[in-house]
């Protein structure tokens, strides 16, 4: 066994007003550093075309793709069995390009889009100052086997901007840069086990991951689970794992399927850190989802209050290129040294240049800030269309990434389908069980408009409620 890395100690900003839950319309997600900044010149992001076809056509461009995708791509045909997926026949599941916070699908309707791509879109598609850096560094070469002055730039910023990272390793999605995390801090424990909550993904891979198919028990057994935000079942997994606990894995924005978000407790995130040096385990902070969103430094530890060891970015770093990033305490150094995770494409150099330029056009035009005002907005005018259609609904997250609950929903949220499939139908591209992700290029008449346009698919919910259509659906 090895001893466990001794902590750094360093001061962690207090837990920040930006993380807040919002709830039916209490309060705009503001905060006092709210400012709007025009996006660059030259860039202007569209509000769905009035004229463009609403409902998916059975006989369009996406039905004929998708005949094809599910003779040659694994599980596009499965995704019919997904839950509810009858709901959801005018979604857009085949995409053209996306511009700005807007996609457009490939029958030719627009969206505005508030998926955020599950988070990469984070200034806006194709935001002219990440094109305009991941080009120049396309003209002198991506993947050249070697490492470019991009990457050390990278790792300096990085060492430089988030606190408790002395060092970086690059890799492409988020899974790579937890697996990496999650070998680093077995080698420096000399331990095997991984705790993590409940309904949390961490990973593609074995260890980290809510799909079982192919997932072998041997490889399971490493992994504990204990229930997020509840101090005393992080307390028993922990001596559970009886001394062999390698790492404690958090992440900042916890949403399992059909749950609504929730953010760690000031007494949970002390909990991880003492059950952490009682087990001699390293905290790992999983900030694949949450970076860039919960916090204007960028790393969602100084929001909650926690002092990784580890700290993992992915999703939104890059603005849409694939890359993620493993930034590490100088006394994980040594492990970090001995571990030989590779990958082909991690040193693509285009990713690391668009990461720099995404970092300096999220300071440049307040993003942040940006993104937690609309979404305050957002939440503020959902909630005020909801009640104008006679339906209460709560909004739960944080202003940047939420989603709305609507009062007497069934456990799979049956009528946050109805509604998402309306909004749909009306030009909104939102998730129905999972929360919006912001974007800086959602302008205040993005935002109206997806509030007008939430009328009336608010309008069709009432009327299920008054009318259930679902057999045994009983009011
Ligand atoms: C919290 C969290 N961690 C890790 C991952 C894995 O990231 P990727 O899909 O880029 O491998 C995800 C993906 O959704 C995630 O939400």
């Amino acid at each position: 066994m090895g001893s466990p890395p001794a902590r750094l100690g360093r001061s962690c900003p207090p837990a920040s007003s930006h993380v807040t839950t919002v709830t039916s319309g209490c309060h705009d997600g503001a905060g006092n550093h709210a400012r709007w900044v025009t996006p660059a010149v030259g860039y202007h992001p569209r509000v769905a075309d009035a004229s463009a076809p609403t409902s998916a056509d059975p006989t369009g461009v996406a039905a004929k793709l998708q005949e094809r995708a599910e003779r040659v791509i694994p599980g596009t045909a499965v995704r019919k069995r997904i839950h509810l997926y009858d709901l959801l026949s005018d979604y857009p599941w085949y995409v053209e390009g996306g511009e700005g916070a807007t996609v457009v699908d490939v029958d030719g309707r627009t969206f505005i889009d508030l998926m955020g791509s599950y988070g990469p879109n984070l200034l806006g598609h194709r935001h002219p100052a990440v094109e305009l850096a991941a080009t120049r560094q396309r003209s002198r070469g991506d993947s050249l086997g070697a490492q470019t002055p991009v990457a050390v730039e990278l790792a300096e910023f990085l060492c430089d901007r988030i606190d408790p990272v002395d060092w970086v390793f690059v890799g492409k999605n988020g899974s790579d840069a937890t697996s990496y995390a999650l070998r680093v801090a077995r080698l420096a424990t000399g331990r095997s086990k991984v705790l993590i909550a409940e309904a949390s993904y961490h990973t593609a891979h074995d260890w980290g991951t809510v799909f079982e198919a192919g997932v072998p028990p041997a490889h399971s057994g490493l992994t504990s689970r204990f229930v997020f935000n509840d101090v005393e079942s992080l307390a028993a997994a922990v001596d559970a794992a009886d001394g062999d606990v390698a790492a404690i894995m958090l992440t900042p924005f916890h949403q399992g399927y059909f749950e609504t978000p929730a953010i760690p407790t000031e007494a949970f995130v002390a909990a991880v850190h003492s059950q952490a040096r009682r087990a001699g385990a390293v905290v790992v902070l999983d900030d694949v989802r949450g970076g860039m969103r919960m916090h204007p430094g960028g790393s969602s530890h100084a929001a909650i209050g926690l002092e990784p060891d580890l700290v993992c970015f992915a999703k939104a770093l890059a603005n849409g290129r694939a890359l993620s990033v493993c930034g590490g305490s100088a006394a994980l150094r040594d492990s970090a040294d001995q571990v030989g995770y590779l990958g082909t494409f991690f040193g693509s150099a285009v990713a690391q240049a668009a990461c720099l330029a995404t970092f300096r056009a999220f300071d440049l035009e307040g993003a942040f800030e940006a993104m937690t005002t609309s979404g305050g907005r957002l939440a503020t005018g959902l909630v005020a269309a909801a009640a104008a259609a006679g339906v209460a609904i709560e909004v739960t997250g944080t202003p940047t990434m939420a989603m709305i609950s609507i009062e007497g929903d069934d456990w799979d949220r049956y009528l946050n389908h109805i509604w998402a499939a309306g909004m749909a139908r009306r030009g909104v591209r939102i998730h129905p069980t999972q929360a919006w992700y912001m974007c800086a290029a959602l302008t205040d008449e993005h935002v109206d408009a997806v509030v007008e346009r939430a009328a009336g698919a608010f309008a069709e919910v009432a009327a299920e409620i008054a009318h259930p259509t679902r057999v045994g659906r009983e009011r």
